[in-house]
């Protein structure tokens, strides 16, 4: 069985299994470094961390187009409800579900979630997803907090961590939240999408690598790692 785990930049991810596609905050529109349209994108659930745009994103264009399910936090699937969204399941910080493919608990996370409309999106969270006897900690966006040490007691083997600072961890916070999490790997994200979270992902992954016994993937948007 093999897990496919792709970068479509910034916070977006697709995790497939052999007969499942999961796909995370889908920012592809108005993302200059998404390299796929958001009209050739297939999913079968689909995972909103908070309300911010670049993270709902076109949700509920591709929930739409293939009756993927959307997993979120209670306030955003009301309001993804109201766009028109029929297949939703809300869940909530602390609270995993088992679905067919796997589980996925909901972590906390330092940041905001108000919806695009401005519209009240509950509070942000990351995920923590179970599949195939992998864990996969996606951190979503996020400021460092100490528990994450907590998160990291789980035995990660994939974290997905922001670093562009301005919105969310920069470098320095990033290499903290590492040495609490203790992943086996680590893809660092959230960078470069604009100017002001311009960051160098290779520089930091030297820096990790020396400094902890976690692996760094730098991932180009497109590309992919196999668990
Ligand atoms: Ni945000
Ligand atoms: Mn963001």
């Amino acid at each position: 069985m093999t897990l496919k785990v792709t970068w479509y930049s910034h916070a977006c991810f697709l995790i497939e299994t052999d007969n499942t596609k999961l796909l995370v905050d889908p920012f592809l529109t108005g993302n200059p470094l998404a390299p796929v349209r958001a009209d050739q994108i297939q999913a079968d659930y689909i995972l909103v961390s908070h309300g911010h745009g670049d993270h709902v994103g076109d949700t509920v264009e591709i929930a739409k187009r293939t009756g993927a399910t959307v997993i979120s936090n209670y306030e955003i699937q009301n309001w993804i409800s109201g766009q028109g969204v029929a297949d939703v399941h809300p869940q909530h910080i602390g609270g995993g579900f088992d679905y067919p493919w796997g589980r996925v608990k909901l972590t906390i996370a330092q940041h905001g979630s108000a919806l695009p409309d401005g519209s009240y999106g509950g509070n942000p969270c990351g995920f923590l997803f179970y599949i195939q006897g992998k864990k996969i900690y996606h951190a979503c966006d996020t400021g460092l907090f100490y528990d994450m040490k907590l998160i990291g007691e789980e035995g990660v083997d994939l974290a997905i961590l922001p670093i562009g600072d301005n919105f969310t961890m920069g470098p320095d916070d990033a290499l903290r939240a590492v040495k609490l999490i203790k992943p086996t790997q680590v893809i660092p994200i959230h960078y470069d999408t604009f100017e002001v979270i311009k960051q160098d992902p290779r520089a930091w992954a030297v820096r990790v690598e020396k400094e902890t016994p976690s692996k760094v993937t730098v991932l180009q948007p497109g590309e992919h790692v196999a668990l």
